[in-house]
């Protein structure tokens, strides 16, 4: 029996609801650890003009303090671009930034001795949004254009013309376990570090090279994070950095692990986006023309800015051929923390920019929104060609829409919200159908490489390695149901390992949802290479054709006689047969030149669609979702039981960016939203009573991907587009029938955009 394809529990489930899956804090501590804090900046801008120490070391149960001059290496951690400090130096950039670090005996000491820094500044001006950021040309990397057709004379030209300007919040990403990172001193100048991270091999790199050692000298673990969501991609190797900095200079083990609140000031979020758009469309709702420009809150650094907003570029065609258009995009430098991956990354800010555009055009004719949305979608041989250049080949977006259509019982549903908002004056209802296109791939070509490690043990079991980590995501059940098939072995028989840097090298981060697609194919590679060894020997031990051997169920049969796999695997052994092998995948027919914007950036998309019906209190601005249908496009699952998840999860969690996750940062630029007493994040009871998530099925992907499936990760999260026009939608009327509401809309957002009734 196969298992690609069932729904099989997470391989941790059970040590998760029992508390036994261990997390980097639950690991045992070892003899003399230190805990770290980190002192922080409180000033968004200024010159650092003295930092006296001497409180801090003062301080009950302080062994040491680092600071940049204790550096002996690079004072980087800068992802691509070596443009971010893990010390200050002479100036602070954000309210936030680490200015040095004190390790003590308890965690608590350490937090309580970082307060008693005297820090001189003399205050700057500091640039706090991304349109003085545009005004005063402050960026963290060139802006760029791209452009096809001529979209300011299909402007011009078109018989309607509408211009808008949008802001999009931010988000955290607010994972349940905050980061940390624990360094311990190996012999001989070794490093090895525990860290919760999406990339082992930058932490490794990234702590080498602040510690002034070699790749070789550092070891990255990561058995599981509980929760990442794009925040551990290149944010982590920043608190490794500081553990390992620390752990150089006191010769100990040390620990850094944020508080929740310092974990939500220091660490960088989803960019949030002031969009201007300007769109000419004709009397049917079809976009002639349209031009966008993007600015976008960077922080003080590039980090991954350049490829988020270059996701951002791809993605705001969504579902749509634009013929004309032209795409501005502005990475704004800001005294604000530096923004980076965040699901989606880059891709929903896009999205929402559409999405709102095609809103505006149906309102404006008078037509239902879903209508207008599929006069836009892509062609199927015709108008089939994105703005990049890709070839939009596997193209089922009409075939959802006409499904979730149906399912949800759109056009009933519509009937009965006009009728429900007619008979009630204070409550109004919504309703809107949103698709997805979502591009799969690392939009840098190079990224789009994986490595694996598979051994068989004596016994015939296996222990299985790959250059992923999990963060929930559910990648490692499914890459060991991929081995499980290819050996022909329960999954049971495999074990799961931590990713770890000394195992499989140069791995690239998980992300860009990429992680099964990629790890799957490698890990398959390995297995395949040591079951063709034990076929060999099957073949010549009992005189068969190779093609007379199948591995099954644990089983082997070899013509007509039937072996246990660890009885074959014991004969290999016997035979002096390599029982172990590494396995390298890269995603094939991708290209792309970054300079014109062109090529195949994308091996497929993943596309998908949501129903989202909501009731709107007009009087205090709240609002509930009453109904969610789905249907999303997996391919052909490896596992339905955790596609679900994702698809759920992912749905839940762009709710929460859209309509209750609120950043806020005063005029001294202060995050003032840092704990969930303010910062809202959906909970249980703001999940539908009625949530229908469907897989398309008979979805097998066009592309050869492992066993036809689809990336799942960050797709769903643009499903709640959805909620978000279904919140617009209620909230229009006839005085008002293009209400000016921003991300997310909050109970406030959305009484602001009522105010403009009649205005
Ligand atoms: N699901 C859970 N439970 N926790 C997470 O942190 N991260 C998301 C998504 N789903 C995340 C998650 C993001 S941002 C990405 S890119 C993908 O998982 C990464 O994993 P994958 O490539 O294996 O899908
Ligand atoms: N997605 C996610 N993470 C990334 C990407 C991407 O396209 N490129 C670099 N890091
Ligand atoms: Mo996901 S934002 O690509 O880590």
């Amino acid at each position: 029996m196969k298992t690609v394809g069932n729904a099989l529990p997470h391989d941790s489930a059970h040590l998760h609801v029992s508390g036994r899956a261990a997390y980097t804090d639950d690991l045992p501590e070892p003899r003399d650890l230190l805990h770290v804090a980190v002192g922080m900046s409180s000033k968004a801008h200024a010159r650092l003009r003295a930092v006296d120490l001497g409180g801090v070391l003062a301080a009950a149960g302080v062994v040491d303090v680092c600071l940049a001059a204790d550096i002996a290496g690079e004072n980087n951690c800068g992802p691509i671009v070596h443009d971010e400090k893990i010390f200050a130096t002479d100036t602070v950039e954000y309210a936030g930034q680490a200015i040095f670090a004190v390790a003590a005996g308890s965690a608590d000491q350490a937090r309580k001795a970082a307060l008693n820094a005297y820090i001189d500044y003399e205050e700057l001006e500091p640039i706090l949004d991304p349109l003085t950021a545009v005004e005063k040309g402050s960026f963290v990397l060139p802006s760029e254009t791209l452009a096809r057709g001529d979209a300011a004379a299909a402007i011009g030209d078109a018989p309607h013309r509408l211009q808008r300007r949008i802001r999009i919040g931010g988000q955290d990403q607010f994972y349940l376990e905050g980061h940390i990172a624990m360094c311990i001193p190996q012999e001989d100048d070794g490093l090895l570090v525990y860290s919760s991270t999406q990339h082992p091999d930058e932490v490794q790199h990234l702590v080498a090279k602040a510690t002034n050692r070699a790749a070789k000298d550092v070891v990255c673990v990561c058995r599981r994070m509980g929760g990442a969501f794009g925040g551990k991609e290149s944010q982590a190797a920043t608190i490794a950095c500081i553990a390992a900095l620390m752990a150089v200079k006191t010769g100990r083990p040390c620990k850094l692990r944020l508080d929740r609140d310092d974990d939500m000031i220091m660490t960088g979020k989803r960019h949030d986006f002031v969009v201007d758009y300007d769109v000419g469309f004709d009397d049917t709702g079809r976009i002639l023309g349209i031009d966008f420009t993007f600015a976008s809150r960077c922080g003080i650094s590039a980090d991954l800015s350049g490829p988020v907003n270059d996701r951002t570029m791809f993605h705001c065609d969504n579902a749509y051929f634009l013929e004309n258009v032209r795409i501005v995009s502005h990475r704004c430098k800001t005294n604000t923390v530096s923004n980076t991956a965040f699901r989606g990354f880059g891709g929903p800010q896009g999205m929402v920019a559409i999405e709102y555009a095609i809103d505006d055009i149906a309102r404006t004719l008078g037509v239902d929104p879903l209508d207008i949305r599929r006069r836009n979608f892509y062609g199927i041989g015709e108008r089939d060609v994105t703005q990049y250049g890709q070839t939009v080949e596997d193209n089922t977006l009409d075939l959802i829409a006409d499904k979730l259509e149906a399912d949800a019982d759109y056009r009933a549903r519509r009937a009965a919200v006009r009728e429900f908002n007619a008979s009630n004056r204070i409550l109004k209802r919504g309703l809107a159908l949103t698709p997805v296109k979502f591009g799969i791939s690392f939009t840098s070509t190079h990224l789009n490489q994986a490595g694996a490690l598979v051994h068989v043990y004596r016994d015939g079991t296996v222990h299985l390695n790959h250059g992923g980590t999990e963060m929930g995501q559910g990648l490692y059940i499914k890459v060991a149901q991929v081995v499980a098939d290819e050996l022909g072995v329960p999954v049971s028989a495999i074990r799961i390992n931590a990713a770890d840097t000394s195992k499989v090298p140069n791995a690239s981060a998980t992300a860009a949802s990429s992680g099964s697609d990629m790890n799957g194919k490698a890990a398959q590679a390995a297995a395949r290479k040591i079951r063709g060894r034990l076929t060999e020997v099957a073949s010549q031990r009992f005189s068969v054709p190779e093609t007379a051997i199948d591995f099954s169920d644990g089983w082997v049969s070899v013509g007509p006689d039937t072996l246990a796999f660890a009885e074959l695997v014991q004969l290999a052994w016997a035979d002096r047969v390599s029982l172990s092998a590494t396995g390298f995948y890269k995603t094939p027919k991708i290209h792309y030149d970054r300079s014109t914007f062109s090529g195949r950036p994308f091996f497929y998309f993943a596309y998908g669609a949501a129903v989202s019906e909501v009731v709107v209190d007009t009087l205090t601005g709240e609002s509930r979702i009453l109904r969610v249908d789905i249907v999303h496009d997996c391919g052909d699952s490896l596992n339905p039981a955790v596609d679900l998840g994702q698809v759920e999860g992912g749905f839940v969690q762009g709710a929460g960016w859209l309509t209750s996750e609120e950043l806020f940062w005063n005029d001294a630029g202060e995050l003032q939203t840092h704990a969930p007493s303010t910062y809202k994040i959906p909970t249980c009871s703001d999940l539908a009573p009625e949530f229908n998530v469907t897989l398309l099925e008979n979805a097998a992907n066009r592309e050869d991907t492992i066993y036809r499936s689809k990336a799942v990760g960050e797709p769903p999260l643009m499903l709640a587009i959805s909620v978000f026009h279904a919140i617009r939608d209620a909230i229009a009327t006839d005085s008002n029938p293009l209400p000016a509401l921003d991300t997310p809309a909050t109970p406030e957002a959305v009484l602001r955009a009522l105010e403009g009734a009649g205005a």
